[in-house]
Formats: C-alpha cells, sequence, structure tokens
C-alpha cells in the first residue's frame, strides 16, 4: 500500500521526507515522490522505482523549503509511472494520498468540462485539481479540504500542501490509517508510527472522518461536521526505532528467526508458565457462554484462524464459523443468538477484515481482534484485543506475526476449554506444558533444518509448479507453505487437502511438479501415506516434511525428507509451519526476487 509522510518543520524538509519514506518502503511501493513549499512556490522531485533514484535525483537537483509532502506509491490507477507518482499538483495544490477515490471519474469529468487540464491517469489528481478549483471559487482552504471530504467517496488518508500558506499541512483520514508525531517546533504525518520513528514516539491517530491543520506547534483535528475534536496522544512502542536487519539479508529472515523469541513474548502475556494456568482473559467475550463464534481475516492471517478453529473446536467444544474477509464481508449473514466475532490481522488495517469486523459490530456481536498493532483501527474498534507480541514485522510475507497469531490462539483455546468445563486442571496443566516447550524448540528446529532447507530450496527453485498436501492442521500450513512460496518466489504453488487428491489434482502429477507433504506421526498419518503412494506410483517427486515417528513408519523413497523433533500434537502446527517458511525463503534468495517487498505486494492491504 501506498505510505504518505508530511513534515512542517524548521530546516529543509526533503532529506527527512525521504528519511521518513524509508521507513514505509516495507509496505511495498513502485514509486515515490516529494514536494515542498519554498518561497511561496511547489516544487517536486518524483521517481520510478525505489526510493534510492529519488535520492540521487534530489541529490543532483536539491529541493528547499521548510514544509513538504512525500509519497511511495503501489499503484492502483495508472502505471507505475513518473507521471503517475505522487505528490500531484493542482494550481497552487499539492497532494499525496493513500487509497482509492471511487467516484474519481464523475469529479474528473465534471472538472475537464469546466476546462480543467489533467495530465495524469490517477485518482489522486482529481483531489489536487478538485480542491484548486474549490480555491479560485474563492474557498479558504479549510473550507476547500472540508468539501472534498463530503464530495469524494472511498478510501484516502491525504496531505496537501497549499503554496498561499507555509506553515500549514492539511491532512484528512477517510480509511487507510494517518498519524500526526509532535515534535519539539516541528510537527509531522506519517500512514503509521514507523515512518515517524525517526522524529518523535508522540503519537495521535486520526478516526475516519477526521481532517486537521498541523503547523510548526500546533495539531487542530476536527471531525467530518467540521467540529473541533480531540484525539488520544500516545507513545508509539520503542520498538519501532530499532526496525533493523542485524545481520541478516532480509526483514523476512531475521523475522523467521525472531519467532522463538516473540512467540515466547507472546505467550507469556496470556499464560502464567509457573503455575502452569492460562492468566485470567478480559471478559468481553464470554467464552463459558456464547454458543458459536465467527472468525475472519485475510492471507496468511486468515489461516492463523484456521488453525484456532481447529483447536477451539477440539478443545473448547465452540461451534466455530470462518471465512475470508473479502467474502464475509459481503454474505451479510444473519448473526443470530449468543455469538461472537474474532478478527485476526498483522496490521489491523486491513480493508475487508475491517468491514467484516464493522458488520459484526453494527450486527450487536462482541468484537475481538488478535493484532499485532496496539494502536491500529481494528484494535481501536474492538471491544477486546489480543495483542500480539511480534514487534513491528517489516517483511511483506507475514511469518512471526502468524506463529504469534497461533499462539494466541493456543491460549484462547485452553482458556475457553476450561470456560466451557471441556479441559480439567490437569489437561490445562499438560497443554500450557507444551507450549512452554513451544519456543525452545522452534530454536532448535530452526537451527537443526537451516541447511538442509537452503540446499534443497536451490532444487525447488527449478520448479514452475508445486503441490503443498496435509490433513487437518496440515492442511491449513500446506495452504500456508503454498501462499508464502508463490507470494515471494514467484512460482505458482498449490495447498491442497490430501484427501482431496484423488477427487482431481492427481492428474497433475509427474516428474515436473514437486510435492510436499507435511504429515507429521498424528492421527491423519497413515492416510496421508496413502496418498504419498499414490503421487509416488505416478512418477511424483515428494518432499516429506515429518517427526522422527513418521520417519521410522514411512520409508517410501523421496527427493527429500525433513526430519522435525517429535512434539506434542497440540504445538505441532506452530513447530511445522518454519520448515514452511525457510522452504519458501530460501526458494526465493535464489530465485533473485525482492523477498522483502515482492513484486505487486503491498504489507498492508488498506483497500479493497
Ligand atoms: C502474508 O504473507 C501476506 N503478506 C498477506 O496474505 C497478509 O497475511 C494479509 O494481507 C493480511 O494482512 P493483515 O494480517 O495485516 O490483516
Amino acid at each position: 500500500m501506498c505510505g504518505i509522510v508530511g513534515i512542517v518543520g524548521r530546516n529543509s524538509v526533503a532529506p527527512q521526507l525521504v528519511d521518513a519514506l524509508k521507513r514505509l518502503e516495507y509496505r511495498g511501493y513502485d514509486s515515490a515522490g516529494v514536494a515542498t513549499l519554498d518561497k511561496g512556490r511547489l516544487n517536486r522531485r518524483r521517481a520510478e522505482g525505489k526510493l534510492i533514484n529519488l535520492e540521487n535525483m534530489l541529490q543532483q537537483d536539491p529541493l528547499d523549503g521548510t514544509v513538504g509532502i512525500g509519497h511511495t506509491r503501489w499503484a492502483t490507477h495508472g502505471a507505475p509511472t513518473q507521471n503517475n507518482a505522487h505528490p500531484h499538483f493542482g494550481d497552487g495544490v499539492a497532494v499525496v494520498h493513500n487509497g482509492i477515490i471511487e467516484n474519481f471519474s464523475e469529479i474528473k469529468e465534471t472538472l475537464i468540462s469546466e476546462g480543467v487540464h489533467f495530465t495524469t491517469q490517477t485518482d489522486t489528481e482529481v483531489i489536487a485539481q478538485l480542491l484548486a478549483s474549490l480555491l479560485r471559487q474563492g474557498k479558504t482552504t479549510h473550507q476547500a479540504m472540508q468539501q472534498i471530504m463530503q464530495r469524494l467517496k472511498g478510501a484516502y488518508a491525504l496531505a496537501v500542501l497549499f503554496a498561499n500558506d507555509a506553515n500549514q499541512i492539511i491532512c484528512a483520514r477517510n480509511g487507510p490509517p494517518l498519524a500526526i508525531g509532535h515534535g519539539d517546533g516541528e510537527m509531522y504525518l506519517g500512514s503509521d508510527a514507523i515512518a515517524l520513528s525517526p522524529f518523535t514516539d508522540d503519537i495521535t491517530y486520526l478516526d475516519d472522518g477526521d481532517w486537521a491543520v498541523i503547523t510548526r506547534d500546533s495539531a487542530e483535528i476536527f471531525d467530518d461536521q467540521g467540529r473541533r475534536v480531540e484525539r488520544p496522544r500516545s507513545k508509539a512502542s520503542s520498538a519501532y526505532a530499532q526496525v533493523e536487519k542485524g545481520n541478516h539479508r532480509h526483514f523476512m529472515e531475521k523475522e523467521i528467526y525472531e519467532q522463538p523469541e516473540v512467540i515466547s513474548h507472546t505467550l507469556a502475556h496470556y499464560v502464567d508458565f509457573s503455575n502452569g494456568t492460562i492468566r485470567k482473559l478480559p471478559d468481553e467475550i464470554d467464552f463459558a457462554s456464547i454458543e458459536s463464534l465467527k472468525i475472519a481475516a485475510c492471507g496468511s492471517a486468515f489461516y492463523a484462524g484456521q488453525i484456532g478453529k481447529g483447536w477451539l473446536e477440539r478443545y473448547a467444544r465452540l461451534p466455530v464459523e470462518i471465512d475470508v474477509a473479502s467474502e464475509f464481508r459481503y454474505r451479510e449473514m444473519p448473526l443470530p443468538g449468543n455469538q461472537a466475532a474474532l478478527f485476526v490481522s498483522q496490521s489491523g488495517e486491513t480493508a475487508d477484515t475491517l468491514a467484516s469486523l464493522r458488520y459484526c459490530k453494527e450486527n450487536g456481536l462482541p468484537i475481538g481482534t488478535i493484532v499485532n498493532v496496539r494502536e491500529s483501527t481494528m484494535a481501536r474498534e474492538s471491544d477486546v484485543v489480543f495483542q500480539t507480541l511480534a514487534g513491528p514485522e517489516i517483511g511483506v510475507a507475514s511469518t512471526k506475526a502468524l506463529t504469534c497469531q497461533m499462539a494466541v490462539f493456543a491460549a484462547l483455546s485452553i482458556s475457553a476449554g476450561m470456560a466451557r468445563g471441556v479441559l480439567d486442571a490437569n489437561q490445562e496443566k499438560a497443554m500450557v506444558r507444551a507450549l512452554s516447550e513451544a519456543p525452545r524448540i522452534a530454536n532448535s528446529v530452526l537451527n537443526l533444518i537451516q541447511p538442509q532447507m537452503e540446499s534443497l530450496s536451490r532444487e525447488l527453485s527449478k520448479y514452475n509448479h508445486v503441490l503443498y498436501l496435509g490433513r487437518g492442521s496440515n492442511y491449513t500450513l500446506a495452504l500456508e507453505g503454498a501462499l508464502k512460496l508463490k507470494e515471494i518466489s514467484y512460482i505458482h504453488a498449490e495447498g491442497y487437502a490430501a484427501g482431496e487428491l484423488k477427487h482431481g489434482p492427481i492428474a497433475l502429477i509427474d516428474e515436473n511438479m514437486p510435492v510436499i507433504v507435511i504429515a507429521p506421526h498424528d492421527r491423519y498419518f497413515e492416510k496421508t501415506v496413502s496418498n504419498m503412494q499414490e503421487v509416488s506410483a505416478r512418477g511424483g517427486r515428494i518432499i516429506f516434511i515429518t517427526d522422527e515417528d513418521g520417519a521410522k513408519a514411512c520409508k517410501l523413497e523421496t527427493m527429500a525428507t525433513i526430519v522435525l523433533p517429535n512434539v506434542d500434537e497440540f504445538i505441532m502446527p506452530l513447530i511445522f509451519m518454519l520448515p514452511i517458511q525457510l522452504l519458501a525463503y530460501h526458494t526465493a534468495v535464489f530465485m533473485g526476487t525482492d523477498v522483502d517487498q515482492p513484486r505487486n505486494l503491498a504489507k498492508s492491504v488498506t483497500v479493497e
């Protein structure tokens, strides 16, 4: 998704704007630009591709001015060209925008009929030209901003420079997040706290419908009725300031290896390891009394939800219905009786998941969110927040956030099982003990399999198609494995329920498509081995991910067998996620793709 920054400063702001944009690179982008106001004139530099191109441009042709805005663009309307890069200009107006204006065509036609000339294909230029048109009609900057907020339909986070006022930036939010950073004689604007971390950790998040006027020493916030409002100021997590790769080649590699630590931090938030019990959870969702639970999420967060569904149904006997949020939000499902809704999101800003949350909230359900960004929109709109303590996840491909989401689900399942009288104290202690082992086992597994995964990935990178198979929670791991491989290596991959092989996918099996089978020695093992035999009988090449007992029990010839230690069935999904992540990561490294910012992808999909 696009990233926005703005500074009303005391010195030349262009270098600071680029510094802030660098902190937003993780969101994914394909062009970038900055604009400043200097001696009453708006000037800009824009470049295709990575930020280094913009930096080089600014070194050759610097920008002066102590107030400015910047943008990293993830193309929605119009190709990722320099001409389509933000900031976009109208007479006396510069605009950067994150989101999609759904009615931009009709506004554009009206402006063209009034003689306005457009130079780009973007919806953002329509905003700039509309503001310029309102100024020409004699509106003040504040009136113009308020009017466009009534006029624009769709999702937007905006920052606007007006040539007639060198002491302000006006911004607005309706959907994608926007944060104000309070400085000492300077004021900042950014899409999130990470962008502002080089300057301040004193943050105010705008609410949907808010617009604000920021000057060097003030931030006046107004609601969609134009009423002055106050929004809470909070301290951003200090972790944002230390977001570096360390000695890793990529953020994704660092985040894979951070998992033992952050899973442990997350579990400690929910589990009293000394007593072997789950800590008392907030009671906004009463797991003892609800008859069912709805879950909605996207991508890897959805897979965490699927694992959570399995645990909640098995260990708490709680019926769970789960759907991808992009489907959930439009089903308009009836929500009768005593149920609750739980949303899973690393960013807490994913548009489809947020819309699903709002649908359930409007229907009176208690709302819970499992989220990594505490000050995110979803967190602020939930009745209860079950936070993951993964720290900032920069790699676009989710790894540590996903396993931390699973860790929260594991704790919730035990807590719900106890509350519903399904689990007793001894079972609680046994499951908590298994959970307490997970970080240590994860750490040893990562070190154990790293060399094998790196060499196997070299082999896997030669193929164009890969099939992942599994049963039960291993089916979900198969889906996540396929997602990870395709989103960072661009190799086509598909996850399938192993039991479905004979219902179609077996037609694909030949030596040109490796089949990755995820099969610890659990209650599905024998059935899955039968599927492996069906694959092998047709010349299929198998990568077998199993445990010590599984390796002893199945002697099929394979392309490779990855043997993990035997672990308690409860924590198998957490441990078996690790080879899947490493396989995708190293394959992408061999493929030479942009592992942390894969093409076309964004870290947080804040538009539909
Ligand atoms: C995961 O590897 C993907 N990058 C993507 O599917 C992601 O999980 C999805 O967009 C949901 O994001 P969220 O957790 O921030 O809501």
